[in-house]
């Protein structure tokens, strides 16, 4: 079944903690939690403890913590200790990717691997049996809002493929651009986690946009 991971940075931040419970109140499976450093990417975003207060305020929910940072490695220990379920990181930053796997894991978390537009998933290969996730990026990271590359379609169904081929199973999660009617383009390439920013924070009613988006 396709899982739904709604990105915290499209909410209200005056009401975060409301607004998160009402998103996993309507049936989302965690929450997307966008991590931007102004270097990695053109744009900042939040960090260690605003993960630390959500998850004192939402013991129960699961935090797939995206980190686009430069120097992921430097922060594995921080996130992991705030409340990460998962930590997913770029094959573009600074850090290499073995030894970031190993960190995360080492600090009893799961690790995601992700890749920009420009990237092509043979990258991720090397990787794809340590990995619990995968993520592609359906727009260049640093803002919510932007719209869906079709390209990270071709992506999908090449991972998805791979996974099979090995036995592997890890979320195959995209991100960027995804709404009622990219979601179910991506689910036929292979996708099983949809990250969704403005599709459900920028809606009136988020509930609603929830059970859609669950529903495909
Ligand atoms: C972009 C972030 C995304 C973003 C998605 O860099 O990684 O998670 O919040 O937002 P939408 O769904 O609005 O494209
Ligand atoms: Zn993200």
């Amino acid at each position: 079944m396709t899982q739904l991971s709604p990105s915290i940075l499209a909410a209200d931040f005056a009401r975060l903690g409301d607004e998160c419970r009402q998103v996993l109140n309507a049936g989302a499976d965690m929450l997307h939690f966008d991590v931007m450093d102004g270097c990695f990417v053109p744009n900042i975003s939040f960090g260690v403890p605003v993960l630390q207060s959500l998850h004192k305020a939402l013991p129960e929910a699961f935090f797939d913590v995206h980190l686009m940072i430069r120097r992921p490695l430097d922060y594995v220990e921080a996130f992991v200790k705030a409340g990460a379920g998962c930590i997913t990181f770029h094959l573009e930053s600074e850090s290499d990717p073995g030894e970031t796997i190993d960190a995360i894991h080492a600090a009893g978390c799961k690790a995601g691997l992700s890749i920009k537009p420009g990237t092509p998933a043979s990258a991720v290969l090397p990787y794809l049996d340590r990995l619990e996730l995968v993520l592609v990026m359906s727009v260049e990271p640093g803002f919510g809002g932007q719209k869906f590359m079709p390209s990270a379609l071709e992506k999908l169904k090449e991972l998805r493929a791979a996974c099979d081929a090995r036995g592997l199973s890890p979320w195959l999660e995209v991100d960027g651009g995804v709404d009622a009617v990219t979601g179910p383009e991506c689910v036929a390439a292979g996708a099983n986690l949809l990250v969704a920013g403005s599709a459900v924070f920028g809606k009136a009613d988020m509930a609603a946009a929830v059970r859609g988006l669950k529903s495909l």
